[in-house]
């Protein structure tokens, strides 16, 4: 018995011991506040695969391409359009405070000056610029925030282990796989990249699905290499795209293409941690730029999602695919520019906020902040509306003009007599409650 009770002492020690081993300093907790406040963030996905524009996942997808044949991509781009101050213009205009973009992606090419591999944009391109710094510059230069995606997995290197996807490449050679070699060479990079750009608010981890079937669990190590990216920059934010609940030492939780809750794509079937949350979704189909994918999500949708995610306490992390040449494509552009005119009036219901009151319904879905409750509604087919509140309703009014809307309490709530609604966005009523 005695010996029992001791084997359950030192589980339990063990349990809480590794529950308490990450304690985020003030400064990360501070981020994860920053992060949280700012709800919209750009996504870009961007690398030589914009070459082929067939989306980022052209190497593995085209099954049979030689690694080196594509790598020769490299060498034809001269992205002479690219200007990161016009990027960040764009970007700033639809109302987003961040943006993440890829650094490494799958297939191995890295966007900035690394030491750790000649396959980067300044050593294998004839353009032969730091896209990276020029973009940590700009963002410093225009205030916005600056999180670099980075790929765990590998669909070019000789020293990837490699795991269910990448499986559509040929040309590596199987003799020289070493997870050792491959792990230092990301930890080389990851060292680099939260080094030499200046202040960077999060990484974005992604490619940990890629050995999620292994018969033996494999070790991505992530222990070490997140306690390195928080020693390197104690305010950096880890995130994971393993589609888990979070692990040990990260910062945020992410979903990919459905928000909190929802799964209708499959990989955000996770339960929601109370960590920071985020959403990416695509603004057209794919993440990487796609030649035939031009089906855009309208601006309402848009908008929609992103009120949305602010409705389930979430970020949402938007993408565009630049081109080739270095642009952001027009319409990309067009649609950042119509959410930051309806987030310019707007805003203030979504930046700052918490879930509100009330879950998202089929009319739409409710924000807080402090004593103010937003009603967002999006779609009414009645001239009232009935709120389910526990709180008592001090004062109604139509957001974007002021004007006061009449309301009437009645048992469990009120009844908004909202009228014709005035936004066919997303018409915002802000309740002033005690
Ligand atoms: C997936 C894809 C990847 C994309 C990412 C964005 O993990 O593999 O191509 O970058 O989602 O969420």
């Amino acid at each position: 018995m005695r010996k029992i009770v001791l084997t359950l002492v030192c589980a339990l020690a063990a349990v809480s011991l590794s529950a308490q081993t990450y304690q985020p300093t003030a400064e990360n907790l501070k981020s994860r506040q920053e992060f949280a406040e700012d709800r919209f963030g750009i996504f870009i996905h961007w690398g030589i695969y914009s070459i082929f524009a067939q989306g980022e996942w052209y190497l593995q997808n085209a099954h049979g391409i030689n690694r080196d044949e594509y790598a020769k991509a490299a060498d034809a781009f001269y992205p002479h359009r690219f200007s990161a101050e016009e990027w960040v213009s764009a970007i700033k205009a639809s109302g987003a405070k961040y943006i993440c973009i890829t650094t490494r992606h799958h297939d191995s090419f890295s966007m900035w000056d690394t030491e750790a591999s000649p396959f980067n944009i300044v050593d294998a391109t004839p353009f032969g610029r730091d896209i990276l710094k020029e973009l940590a510059d700009e963002c410093q230069k225009q205030g916005i925030a600056l999180h670099l995606y980075y790929s765990h997995a590998d669909w070019s290197r000789d020293d990837y282990p490699r795991g269910r996807t990448g499986w559509g490449v040929s040309g590596r050679d199987r003799t020289q796989i070493s997870w050792e070699h491959y792990y230092n060479f990301m930890n080389q990079q990851i060292t680099e990249l939260l080094t030499n750009y200046g202040p960077i608010r999060a990484i974005w981890f992604d490619g940990w699905w890629d050995h999620d079937e292994d018969a033996t669990p494999f070790d991505w190590q992530l222990d070490e290499q997140y306690a390195m990216v928080h020693s390197l920059q104690p305010s950096c934010l880890v995130a994971n795209n393993h589609h888990q609940v979070p692990f040990e030492g990260e910062d945020i939780q992410i979903f990919e293409r459905d928000l909190p809750g929802e799964n209708t794509h499959g990989l955000s079937g996770q339960d929601i941690s109370r960590l920071p949350l985020e959403t990416c979704q695509t603004m057209n189909g794919m993440w990487g730029y796609k030649v035939v994918d031009q089906d855009y999500k309208s601006t309402e949708t848009l908008v929609r999602y992103l009120v949305s995610a602010a409705g389930k306490g979430a970020n949402l992390l938007l993408n565009v695919g630049p081109q080739p040449n270095g642009e952001l494509p027009a319409v990309a552009v067009e649609r950042m520019k119509q959410m930051g005119e309806w987030m310019a009036v707007n805003g203030e219901s979504v930046y700052g906020t918490v879930a509100g009151d009330i879950p998202q319904q089929d009319w739409g879905c409710t924000t807080r902040k402090g004593d103010s409750l937003y009603v967002h509604i999006f779609e009414l087919g009645y001239d009232r509306l009935y709120l389910p509140l526990d709180c008592k309703v001090l004062s109604a009014t139509a957001l974007a003009t002021g004007e006061a809307v009449k309301f009437q309490k009645v048992a469990g709530g009120i009844l908004l007599e909202v009228g014709k609604v005035q936004d066919s966005i997303d018409f915002v009523v802000e309740l002033r409650t005690k």
